[in-house]
């Protein structure tokens, strides 16, 4: 091995359980349980998930398991990893490129975040008691346009993932995915089972796994792909930075396929635990992001049990969120502490105000008369936008050339042989989607700039 990439003294994950719990934790967020599900509703139902399930095996996957071995490879954040494996070439512009899309990420995301806390305390409190499907919607809407509120549970948010980051990755990452990680696991399953034994929620069911491809446009596969990127947390370094992490001894294809249907089932599971419910008592399912925070207090009410069902939604929202946001600030807090030599404590601070800042102006462009629009459209909604349908896909597509393109053949063959027998298997599928997804992020995206049409 080199000297430069011989490992240090660099904190570390220590088993592979906590790998899994702590990728599977980035992975599985509000993406998975707030987004998949409302655009599920959008598109269609199953059609969409069938899309889903083909961008999530031959684009997102194949990233997924590209950042694991750089970043085993690099041994460093996302920007030094590019620079030791592939010196004096710009690749490492796609560690920039990522920083910038941690920062937009975590601008929107943890608005969200912070109402997931909001409501689990409306809901404990029992505060939709008596309310009408209305006064249910109103009272979103004054939350989320209100111009407090929202950024002082952003705040709150965001020292909370600060409390788990301090702890550094085996004591702080890794400990608390351990226990948070199977505690979201229980709880959905909980939720499914309630929402299956709903009288009615056969067409619920029916809805999530009858594909309809007639609703199925062009725009919803851009949708399922940029999802697929979003969901996998990859395209911008956070599962490289984590890739670091991981020991010499773990056989990453494996570890990128547990993490992928992790990721896929807990989605469907969502799916699972929201549409019966919702057919079961009458309700439009193509809410739209308010599904979850319109649509669901209202199907706790009707439910036999909904203030704890209820409760236990948000609270598994919350955890969803939290081991997320702290993957992204990950990104940005290895890159601080490497490369500008500040004491983890101090990066936290430094990157903690930084995403306060940004943080506060996405949930004040959800304000009435916000200056804060552009286009048509909310700082937030730009955040959301262009991470998930520009700088992911781009970031996925130049992370799948690197690997496949410039990456020596022999340093591939060595991270894949870690922990595994034969890596014929893996050799052929990086063969094989190293030409797919490439082509398919490059006309999906063309599509949405409007280059092309079909
Ligand atoms: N994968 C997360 C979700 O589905 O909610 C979101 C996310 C986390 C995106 C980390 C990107 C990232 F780097």
């Amino acid at each position: 091995m080199s000297q430069e990439l011989s490992s240090t003294k660099r904190d570390g994950f220590s088993s592979r359980f906590g790998i899994i719990a702590a990728a599977a934790g980035s992975a599985v967020g509000l993406g998975n349980i707030w987004k998949f599900p409302y655009i599920v509703g959008e598109n269609g139902g199953s059609a969409f998930i069938l899309v889903y399930l083909i961008a999530i095996l031959l684009v997102g996957m194949p990233v997924l398991l590209a950042e694991f071995i750089i970043g085993r490879r690099g041994q460093s954040n996302a920007v030094r990893s590019f620079k030791k494996i592939a010196p004096k070439t710009p690749w490492f512009g796609i560690g920039w490129m990522g920083i910038v899309a941690a920062f937009m990420i975590l601008g929107f995301y943890t608005v969200i975040a912070g109402y997931t806390i909001h409501y689990f305390i409306l809901t404990v409190t029992n505060g939709f008691a008596g309310m009408t499907s209305d006064q249910i919607a109103n009272t979103y809407q004054a939350f989320s346009t209100s111009s407090v509120a929202p950024i002082v549970y952003t705040i709150i948010f965001i020292l909370l993932s600060l409390a788990i980051l301090f702890g550094g990755v085996k004591e702080g990452i890794e400990k608390y995915s351990k226990i948070l990680m199977p505690g979201l696991v229980g709880i959905i399953i909980l939720l499914v089972i309630r929402a299956v034994t709903l009288p009615g929620a056969s067409e619920g069911i029916e809805f999530l796994l009858k594909p309809n491809f007639s609703e199925l446009s062009m725009s919803a596969v851009l949708d399922a792909l940029g999802h697929s990127f979003f969901s996998l947390s990859v395209g911008m370094g956070t599962m490289l930075t984590y890739g670091s992490y991981i020991n010499k001894k773990e056989n990453l294809a494996v570890t990128t396929a547990s993490i992928a249907v992790a990721d896929t089932v807990i989605a469907l599971l969502a799916g699972l635990a929201i549409f019966p419910a919702v057919f079961a008592f009458g309700i439009d399912p193509t809410a739209g992001p308010g599904l979850v925070f319109i649509t669901l207090p209202n199907v706790f009410l009707q439910m036999p049990g909904g203030t704890i069902f209820g409760a236990l939604f948000f609270f598994l929202l919350f955890i969803a969120a939290l081991t997320s946001v702290v993957s992204i600030f990950e990104v940005i807090i290895a890159y601080v502490t490497e490369e500008l030599k500040f004491s983890r404590r101090k990066a936290m601070g430094l990157t903690a105000i930084t995403v306060v800042f940004i943080s506060s102006l996405c949930a004040l462009s959800n304000t009435p008369d916000s200056s804060l629009i552009f286009a048509g459209k909310s700082l937030f909604d730009w955040m959301d936008v262009l991470t998930a349908n520009v700088l992911l896909p781009i970031g996925g597509l130049l992370i799948i050339i690197f690997l496949g393109f410039i990456f020596k053949r022999d340093q591939l063959e060595d991270e894949l042989k870690q922990g595994s027998k034969s890596i014929k298997t893996t050799m052929a599928y990086i063969t094989i989607t190293k030409y797919i997804a490439p082509v398919a992020i490059a006309i999906v995206f063309l599509y949405g700039l409007g280059i092309i049409n079909f």
